[in-house]
């Protein structure tokens, strides 16, 4: 069958402004090191790209643990990753449900024949930590499970105390760090979290595609202890680490050589800017952006002092249409947001402020944009959300 290559042109997405719950927009950096010249994945120099790519992850992630590494694929592989590793048909697994990813956790859970109690929370609040308590103490369980930022919803989770717990009953504690690595201050070692798994297109800023994960050695050990192999031979981390180690290094799977290239030079910039001002710029931006809307008359769906930086999550006002006021943002602007998944579709907006797109210029960007929209759509917005994000960076200079 004949095919006309004249009728596929050349790629053009144009210029957008990513401020949904991820991909965030990419440094010209990191997509310059993508470019480079493809080598194999046993070749020294991509050997050396994989040891830097782990020393990096390490000071992200602010762990010792000898096990980090990036696992090929997005972050659900992360997630499967970590759960396979561990949980072995019968064991007892708790994992807190109050959005879409924690309740995904419990799906990967149960297909891998785990006893899952799930304990549930509102969504879009941090859990309660007495009912977790509650879970864990009648269960015993082998790993307790829970998603630091819970992108669907927009709010933060206790991780260092449920953590406490989890060890309290000599679990496991793992946590999803999706959208937090590289935007919260996520230090595994001071956290007490003993797994954990993240993705690349979020507070990293890097494509989609690779998922950075970290197991310390009493995980490991418990893997090593298992009585079956792990299910999934890709996700293997006994394999993997023959690939990943210095010594050995015998071929697993091939690497993906390129967006290791991409991760390498995204970790490189958050070396060059420093964890503490990475977060201060992220929560930053995030109360510049909440300043703002609030000034418009709209409110947030997660209460103060439970709020992620890095994810913004906005009420839909009366009168307003989810769909349309996406489509002109971006449309009109070029600027990307998020509507709501499960249970919050149609009642809220996901406005991500993560990594690279957390800066002055996207708030005020994405505030004035917002007003304009809405108020085509005749809703009605109060004016002064320039001024009042304004006076948050005011403050703060
Ligand atoms: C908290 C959280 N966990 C897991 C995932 C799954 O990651 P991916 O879509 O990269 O597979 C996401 C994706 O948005 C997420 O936000």
């Amino acid at each position: 069958m004949g095919i006309n290559a004249n009728e596929f042109k050349d790629i053009d997405p144009g210029e957008r402004i990513l401020m949904g719950p991820g991909p965030s927009n990419v440094h010209p950096r990191v997509m310059q090191a993508m470019s480079a010249p493809c080598v194999g994945h046993l070749d020294p120099y991509y050997l050396s790209v994989m040891d830097e790519v782990k020393v990096l992850l390490r000071f992200l992630f602010q762990t010792r643990n000898e096990m980090t590494i990036s696992v090929s694929g997005t972050g659900t592989a992360g997630m499967e990753a970590c759960l396979a590793n561990i949980i072995e048909p019968g064991d007892e697994v708790v994992i807190c449900v109050n959005g879409v990813f924690s309740a995904r956790m419990c799906d990967i859970a149960n297909r891998l024949g785990g006893k899952v109690t799930s304990v549930e929370g509102e969504w879009g609040r941090a859990m309660d930590q007495e009912k977790v308590r509650k879970a864990v103490k009648g269960k015993g369980p082998k790993l307790v499970a829970a998603v630091h930022a819970e992108t669907s919803t927009g709010a933060c989770q206790p991780v260092v105390d449920l953590a406490e717990i989890a060890h309290e009953c000599g679990a496991l504690f793992l946590a999803d760090m999706v959208t937090s690595l590289g935007g919260m201050d996520v230090a595994l070692d001071r956290m007490g979290i003993d797994i954990a798994y993240s993705g690349t297109q979020k507070c990293i800023s890097c494509p989609p595609g690779l998922a950075p994960v970290s197991f310390n050695e009493r995980s490991m050990e418990v893997i090593r202890k298992r009585k079956k192999p792990v299910v999934s031979l890709y996700l293997d981390m006994g394999l993997l680490k023959t690939y990943w180690d210095n010594d050995g290094r015998a071929y697993h799977h091939t690497g993906p050589i390129n967006m290791n290239y991409a991760l390498r030079e995204a970790l490189r910039l958050i070396a060059e800017e420093g964890l503490e001002p990475r977060f201060a710029r992220h929560l930053l931006n995030h109360r510049a952006l909440v300043a703002g809307v609030e000034a418009m008359g709209l409110s947030m769906l997660v209460p103060e002092g439970e709020r992620l930086p890095t994810l913004n999550t906005i009420r839909i006002p009366d009168g307003a249409d989810d769909a349309k006021v996406r489509r002109a943002l971006l449309e009109d602007f070029g600027i990307e947001i998020g509507g709501g998944l499960g249970e919050l579709a149609g009642k809220i907006w996901r406005v991500g402020l993560m990594g690279h797109t957390s800066s002055r210029r996207n708030v005020t960007l994405f505030l004035g944009a917002l007003e304009t929209v809405l108020k085509a759509e005749g809703v009605n917005v109060r004016p002064g959300a320039l001024e009042a994000a304004s006076e948050i960076y005011g403050e703060a200079s």
